[in-house]
């Protein structure tokens, strides 16, 4: 069959334009959303009497006919039709004859195109949210086990305060809770149908473009029509959602590198999510935080390109925006199945709690409590700094932590220092002192715990 639009042309395009034109390769992807539409264009073309009923409920059936035969891998996808849209619609006119050339009245690729790519988008959202609410299940199920286990706090990456797991992990928690938020606002952003805009100014076809909108479960419908067909804001928002998320999965990836280290050994990754060196027997590597932290990269270029693809376009449709489906595609992918791995790496990783208290016991990580403690005692806050660096120097001259250092010792330091000195340097009740709204003290943790808690919870209900 010719070209559905070879009308004016005289001579066939070259093969080679087929190959470069096309983006049926990628955009068969679509062809879901693409028929959910076509039906609900053609339900709504009866409902105005531009289609009678028995015509729209041909295309239907034709249209669902090809729905099954493209899910049972019979549909022929021939790079000559270019896209998608073009492929379901010469099956259709083949199926059922001229009725199918009906269809795409009051209607232009550049409209189905924004129609189709939308609702691939917001579907994604929707999956995306679900399956960071499952990883947040996992997350916070290890920060119920561990609000009194120790670890080092950082900054700079060297020792600060002692802090308790569950702190940490919920630190993660409030990250992954912020990237929902920022999925579904995206979400209702773009929800409104770009169905009836057609090419870039709308139609003379008397169309129920809210009619349609319902159909397919939007909200409403776009307000302009040559923004409709120009605009991938909605790309280009889950691009930034799943670029931020992988951010954070790459953070927390880097953790579980170092974490897993013989260096640190905070935590031991299962055998199941781990791998083995080829040459060196008695590695385990991680490669599954390693790839996370890997593929962020990858989300980070399908924005930039994007944005750039976009940049500098004129209104309306320009075949630049063919580009915009594959980057969004590996994002999406990409975000989906990180997600899963990541929830399974954390549920099955073992927390070893010794290690984490051991090295809690280097770097003198109570050294603000002693400052604290002359501060309460009346000593101006610089002067205390002083008192607790020398203090700080006699442990390391000692071979000790802070938090072993002998009264005596203390007090050979400076005599203002007490008995009761000793319970303020203890790591436990440095990191239960913190008690402040957000901060690690064990009572606050588990009021931060039971906010997430609460939070999903609502959300499922
Ligand atoms: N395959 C095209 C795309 O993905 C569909 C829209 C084509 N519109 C057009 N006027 N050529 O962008």
């Amino acid at each position: 069959m010719a070209k559905l639009w070879s009308g004016r042309f005289s001579k066939e395009g070259s093969k080679l334009l087929d190959l470069f034109n096309a983006s049926l390769p990628f955009d068969r992807k679509l062809y879901k959303e693409d028929i959910k539409g076509s039906v609900a264009h053609a339900k709504m073309l009866a409902k105005q009497g531009i289609l009678s009923d028995d015509e729209a409920k041909s295309i239907q059936e034709g249209l669902e006919k090809i729905e099954k035969e493209i899910e049972e891998g019979k549909f022929i996808f021939d790079i000559g039709d270019e896209d998608i849209h073009m492929a379901i619609e010469k099956r259709l006119i083949e199926l059922i004859g001229d009725t199918g050339k009906k269809l795409h009245t009051a209607r232009s690729r550049n409209d189905q195109v924004a129609l189709d790519f939308r609702l691939y988008v917001l579907r994604s959202d929707k999956e995306i949210v679900s399956k960071i609410e499952e990883l947040i299940k996992v997350i916070l199920d290890i920060a119920k086990e561990h609000t009194s286990t120790i670890l080092p706090g950082m900054t700079h990456l060297q020792h600060a305060q002692p802090i308790n797991f569950a702190y940490h992990m919920l630190a993660y928690t409030s990250m992954f809770k912020r990237d929902i938020e920022r999925f579904e606002s995206s979400y209702e952003r773009n929800n409104y149908s770009p169905l009836g805009c057609a090419a870039l100014a709308g139609t003379p076809h008397p169309v129920d473009r809210e009619f349609v909108a319902k159909e397919l479960g939007f909200e409403g419908v776009s307000v302009n029509c040559l923004d409709t067909v120009s605009d991938r804001d909605f790309a280009l928002e889950i691009l930034f959602n799943i670029a931020t998320l992988m951010m954070h999965i790459s953070r927390l990836s880097e953790e579980l590198i170092l974490w897993s280290s013989y260096e640190f050994g905070f935590v031991t990754l299962s055998d199941e999510y781990s791998t083995g060196s080829s040459i060196m027997p008695q590695k385990k590597n991680p490669d599954v935080p390693e790839l996370l932290r890997g593929k962020t990269g990858r989300s980070y270029g399908n924005l930039i390109s994007l944005l750039t693809v976009l940049k500098g376009l004129p209104l309306a449709y320009n075949k630049d925006m063919q580009e915009d489906k594959e980057g969004v595609f590996d994002s999406v992918e990409t975000a989906l199945i990180s997600l899963e791995i990541l929830k399974e790496t954390l549920r099955t990783m073992r927390v070893n709690s010794d290690k984490m208290l051991k090295a809690s016991k280097i770097g003198h990580l109570s050294a603000t409590d002693l400052a604290d403690y002359l501060v309460e005692r009346g000593v101006p806050f610089r002067e205390a700094h002083f008192i607790t660096g020398k203090a700080v120097a006699k442990a390391e001259e000692e071979g000790v932590d802070l938090s072993e250092l002998s009264l005596e010792k203390l007090k050979e330091i400076d005599d203002r220092i007490d008995e009761d000195v000793l319970s303020v340097l203890s790591l436990r009740n440095s990191m239960n002192a913190r008690e402040s709204e957000g901060g690690t003290g064990e009572e606050s943790t588990k009021k931060q715990l039971e906010f997430f808690v609460n939070w999903l919870k609502k959300r499922g209900e």
